[in-house]
This record gives structure tokens, C-alpha cells and sequence, in this order.
């Protein structure tokens, strides 16, 4: 048994919601374990393009406010967010802008000093901050730094490239710590902590291409579930309406491109095939901006993606085909400089200039609003939670936490664009304290007072499945059944989904977990063996996937990105509910419960985002 030391705290994660929970444990003088299977700078928070929601002055100028924010992040996620968190959120963002401003997040400015707000969708009001089109880069390197002031104080520890397998958990079922594998010797091992933060981001990989990083799997989520952690809303997945397909991945076309005045149109006459610089104005047709005259181009993603789904489907994609035209050929020079991160990105995969032509984009899966189930301490009025309460944030699992995108609680059935920056940095700051708070004052048992037996059992049950997987000797490719679920994925169960096709995709996901217990690795080598890493995140996924269609088919309305063509309306009564799965690791079933969710301060509404009435009348018949 090792002797007793400080309490500490591991964080899986290196991401924003990671690195700000490293700095604010850190800073509440307690040593924290940061894991990371990327170089932490490397962390998909670095793909976040277009910017950070808060009221700040300038926008409190035009009558927006911090209550506003808040309404408009309900009315986005269709009334399935808890409200006190999301209260919280709002009301602490411009505190969060001041914050990263103070650690030198080179935020646009305008010429008398202020910082630079832009659009962005759910919103008619600028209140989005922004660094260029690189916003998520530039966070993560400020926080970067701030985390490389703690590990030089010696309260932070990092270990990149090492993947997290197992939480710990004691008798009483207490998360104890984990246990991760070096991604460069391939050593398995288990590290002591009296409490872990899930901080692991979403799990865009099960839709095969999506705008997420390959490390987004989702395995670390699916983990902690087969270890007995519940998920919330886990068939909540936003589809992005702007993405450049690509053969390998799809690419982010960030909302600050319609945000800053990008228009999305398609030919008027189907199968056009004409340039678009050629086809003249009256021969365009702006959609969104004819459907929903006070939001236009931003409406919330979930309306948007359906549109541009809906007109590909009609015939009117740009030669027949599936894309839309996302043109900024019409701004002046200085706001295209404004869009200089994304454009560049644009020419080097299609060749094409957008300041001189129009962006060909479609949709492509984007965020996972649902994650890891947790809980929270409301203040008595609702308006928030209570700071530095111990369970904000804590999974159903005593010790476990789930911060930023893992964590279901902030963006109810769609999240609207530039709150995602938000609020991950929002849980690692607000709840970090919460999780130093558990430690000091909840924990009786501490993990270094366990029986080094308890560690050993779970490093040798993680050396046994990884065992398993080198020796396996099928013939079934592991690469091959993860491509094909997420074409299943992506084609059953993403913008449109219904009964019929909800159980073709659970039949084939089931099918593609016979077929992997059948795989052999096309590596087994035991120095840097990415195959392992990846096949052991495809059973993961596979089991994470059938949660995200099971709930997708036991959710018999529509709401928000869940749009379901046999029950299109919302249906509060049955509905104004999370959903809840739960694993049973001895019979790999999973079971799924709804629970309410209270509205204390927000009644819902509909959701129309000023429709026409002509147009809403169309959808209807
Ligand atoms: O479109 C974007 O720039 C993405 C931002 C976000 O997901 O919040």
C-alpha cells in the first residue's frame, strides 16, 4: 500500500474544459494528473473556428444582455438544457471573456479599442467574441500557458500520449482513480486519484466522417458507461450545415462565414451545372433567408442542416448533386481577412479561392450534446448553482465528473453555435472548485489508502483485452467495420431518422459487434500500435452507437437535431425529458429511462425562429 500523500486529481482531456479544470484545482492548491492522447495543444478545442458567446458592454449597447443569452441558449436546445447550469453559464460569460482577454487571447478588436463581436446563429444580436476564424486555437494556447504555470509550480503533471482505459473504482463503488495506457511503449498502468474529470469531448467518429479529430471517438465516454456511469440524451448529435465533404473527413466551414454576411443559396433550376459566378441573381435562391426572414443564414444548425438536406433532396443541389453554394464573394476585403483561417483552409482542400468563389459545402456531424449523465446543486431561485457545490458536474459514479462537450447538461437537443468554447471553459472554471471541494471535504476513503490489489486487478483486466486483441485471428478488418458504421450511422440515424431505418441501423450495428469479435490487427507489434488503440475504440463505439439509436427510436417526437419523420411535432407531455441509458455489463444490455426536466424559470415555446407563416403552413400539410 502506498503511503498516504496529497489528495490529488486526475483530468482526462487536454482540451479547454480540461486545461481550465487543471488551472482552477490547481489553483485551489491541489495537484492535478492531466492525460491527453494528443500533445494537449493538439486537442480538437483547436478546431473551433468562429467564436465565444457573452454579453459583454458592446453588445449590452445593443440591447442584449446576459439573460438574453441565456433564453436564446434554451430556446436553441428546444427546452431540454437544465436551466440553472445554462443560468450560470450566461451570466459568468463576459467574467470568462475578461478572464481570457487578461491571459492574451488576441481577440478582434474594432478601431476604438473594443473587442470585435460578430453574428452567429440562434441570435439576432453580435455578442459572438472572436479571434479571426481560429478562436479555439487561440483559447487553448492561452490556457496552454496557464497550465504550464501550474506544472512548472508543480501542482500540474502532463502525460501526453497516453490513452485512458478504465476508471477505479473501490467497493463502494468510488471512482479511485484509472487506468491508462502509454501510447508510445503500449505500458499499462494505473494512477491513483480521489477524483478523475472526464474532459474527452464527443464521439463524431461513430458517424464515420465528421468535422471531429480522430481522436473523437467517444471511447473514453463508452468506458466510463460499461463501467456503470449513465449517459444523458445520448441520440442528441448536432449535425453542422456547413462542412466541406472529403473523402477522408469532412471539414468545418465555420457559422462566422454566414455570421459575417455569407448567404447559402442553390440554383433556382435543378441540375444546374453552370459555375456559380455564371449563374446571375435572379437564378439563386436563398433559402434560409426566404424561410426565416428575421433569422436568415442563422438560424440554429439543426433548422439550417435540415434545409440544406431537404433542397439537396428536391434536386436543387449544385448539379443534381449533395451541396449547396456558402458564398462570401459579395463581402468587402476587410471582412473576408476576418474569414483568412478558414478560406486558406478551403482553397487547400478544394483549390478553390472563396474570396472569388463560392464555397460548395453540406452538413456533417459536428457535436454530441448528449455524454456522460450528470448532476448539479440548483440554488434555491434556480438562478444558477450552488458555487463549489461537490456534485456539480459529478456523474452518477461518486469522484467521476464529466466536463465541456462529455458532459449532456448545457445544450439540451441542439447547441447553438460559439456556446460550445463556452462551456467548456465555464465547467472546468465554475466546477473545478466543486471537484477540489469533494475531495477535501466528501472523501473518506482515499485512493492511496486502497490495496495495491485493487489497482493490479484493473491493470491486468486492461492487459488481458488489449492481450485479447493482439491474438485475435479473424479476418474481419477493424477499420473496415468502423467505416461501415458510420456509413450506417450517418445515413439512418443523423438529420432525419424514423422507425424503419432506426432498426435496419440497430440491426446492422449488432451485427458489426458479431462481426468484431471476429478481427485480426493488422499490427500487433507493442511499440506506438495505433491499430490497437483504434479497434479497441471501435467496440467501444459500437456499444455507444447502440445507445444513440435506441434513444433515438424511444424518443417518438421531434426536437431540435432529433427529427423524426413519423412524429414531427414536440411533445412536452411525454417528452420534456432526458434520457437516460445505463449499461449491464453482464447481460450487454442496455436499459433506457426518461426523467423529468424541470423548466423553473423559462417556460418552453415554440420553437419557430420567426417562420414564415406560409412556410410553417407548407411544413405542416
Ligand atoms: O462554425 C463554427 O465556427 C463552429 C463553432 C462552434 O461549433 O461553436
Amino acid at each position: 500500500m502506498a503511503p498516504s500523500s496529497k489528495p490529488r486529481t486526475i483530468i482526462i482531456g487536454g482540451g479547454l474544459a480540461g486545461l481550465a479544470a487543471a488551472v482552477r484545482i490547481a489553483e485551489a492548491g491541489m495537484p492535478v494528473d492531466l492525460f491527453s492522447m494528443v500533445p494537449v495543444k493538439r486537442s480538437h478545442s483547436v478546431c473551433a473556428q468562429g467564436g465565444i458567446n457573452a454579453a459583454n458592454k458592446v453588445a449590452r449597447q445593443q440591447g442584449y444582455s446576459e439573460y438574453m443569452h441565456f433564453d436564446e441558449t434554451l430556446y436553441g436546445g428546444d427546452f431540454l438544457n437544465h436551466q440553472p447550469p445554462v443560468y450560470d453559464m450566461a451570466y459568468w460569460a463576459p467574467r470568462i471573456i475578461d478572464l481570457l482577454d487578461r491571459m492574451g487571447v488576441p481577440f478582434n478588436r474594432t478601431p476604438e479599442g473594443e473587442r470585435d463581436l460578430r453574428m452567429f446563429g440562434g441570435s439576432l444580436y453580435k455578442r459572438t467574441h472572436f479571434s479571426g476564424a481560429t478562436t479555439g486555437q487561440q483559447l487553448l494556447y492561452a490556457l496552454d500557458e496557464q497550465t504550464r504555470r501550474w506544472e512548472a509550480e508543480g501542482l500540474v503533471t502532463k502525460y501526453e500520449f497516453w490513452e485512458f482505459l478504465w476508471p477505479v473504482l473501490d467497493e463502494q463503488g468510488e471512482c479511485k482513480g484509472i487506468v491508462a495506457q502509454d501510447m508510445r511503449t503500449m505500458e499499462i498502468r494505473a494512477f491513483r486519484a480521489d477524483a478523475v474529470v472526464m474532459a474527452t469531448g464527443g464521439n463524431g467518429l461513430i458517424f464515420g466522417k465528421s468535422t471531429n479529430s480522430v481522436i473523437c471517438t467517444g471511447g473514453a465516454a463508452a468506458r466510463c458507461y460499461q463501467a456503470g456511469a449513465w449517459l444523458g440524451n445520448p441520440e442528441f448529435i448536432q449535425v453542422h450545415p456547413t462542412a466541406i465533404p472529403g473523402e477522408d473527413k469532412c471539414r468545418l466551414m465555420s457559422e462566422s462565414a454566414r455570421g459575417e454576411g455569407g448567404r447559402v443559396w442553390v440554383p433556382r433550376k435543378t441540375g444546374d451545372t453552370r459555375r456559380p459566378n455564371e449563374i446571375p441573381e435572379n437564378e439563386r435562391w436563398y433559402f434560409l433567408e426566404e424561410k426565416y426572414p428575421a433569422y436568415g443564414n442563422l438560424v440554429p444548425r439543426d433548422i439550417a442542416t435540415r434545409e440544406i438536406f431537404w433542397k439537396c433532396q428536391e434536386g436543387y443541389g449544385i448539379g443534381g448533386g449533395r451541396m449547396v453554394y456558402l458564398d462570401c464573394t459579395h463581402l468587402p476585403d476587410a471582412t473576408k481577412n476576418k474569414l483568412a483561417g478558414i478560406f486558406e483552409i478551403y482553397e487547400k482542400f478544394t483549390g478553390d479561392d472563396p474570396r472569388h468563389m463560392a464555397m460548395k459545402i453540406f452538413p456533417a456531424v459536428h457535436y454530441t450534446m448528449g455524454g456522460l449523465y450528470t448532476v448539479y446543486t440548483a440554488r434555491d431561485d434556480y438562478k444558477g448553482m450552488v458555487e463549489g457545490a461537490p456534485n456539480n458536474m459529478m456523474t452518477n459514479i461518486p469522484g467521476l465528473y464529466a466536463f465541456g462537450e462529455v458532459n449532456y447538461q448545457y445544450h439540451g437537443g441542439t447547441r447553438l453555435g460559439a456556446n460550445a468554447l463556452l462551456s467548456c471553459i465555464f465547467d472546468g472554471l465554475f466546477c473545478g472548485l466543486s471537484v477540489a471541494n469533494h475531495v477535501n471535504d466528501n472523501v473518506k476513503n482515499r485512493a492511496d489508502d486502497l490495496p495495491e490489489a485493487v489497482f493490479d486487478g484493473y491493470v491486468k483486466q486492461e492487459q488481458d483485452k488489449a492481450q485479447a486483441l493482439i491474438d485475435a485471428d479473424g479476418e474481419d478488418n477493424p477499420y473496415t467495420i468502423g467505416r461501415e458504421m458510420g456509413n450506417v450511422m450517418t445515413d439512418r440515424c443523423t438529420v432525419v431518422r424514423e422507425a424503419e431505418g432506426l432498426a435496419k441501423c440497430l440491426e446492422e450495428v449488432r451485427n458489426l459487434q458479431q462481426r468484431f469479435k471476429k478481427i485480426r490487427l493488422s499490427d500487433t507489434g507493442m511499440w506506438t500500435n495505433q491499430t490497437l488503440s483504434y479497434a479497441r475504440a471501435v467496440w467501444d463505439m459500437l456499444l455507444y452507437a447502440e445507445a444513440i439509436v435506441l434513444g433515438a427510436d424511444a424518443r417518438k417526437e421531434s426536437r431540435g437535431s432529433h427529427y423524426r419523420t413519423d412524429y414531427l411535432e414536440r411533445d412536452d407531455a411525454n417528452f420534456l425529458k432526458t434520457t437516460i441509458a445505463r449499461f449491464d455489463p453482464a447481460t450487454g444490455e442496455h436499459a433506457l429511462e426518461f426523467e423529468d426536466v424541470p423548466t423553473p424559470l423559462v417556460p418552453p415555446r415554440a420553437r419557430t425562429y420567426g417562420q414564415t407563416e406560409q412556410a410553417a403552413a407548407g411544413a405542416k400539410a
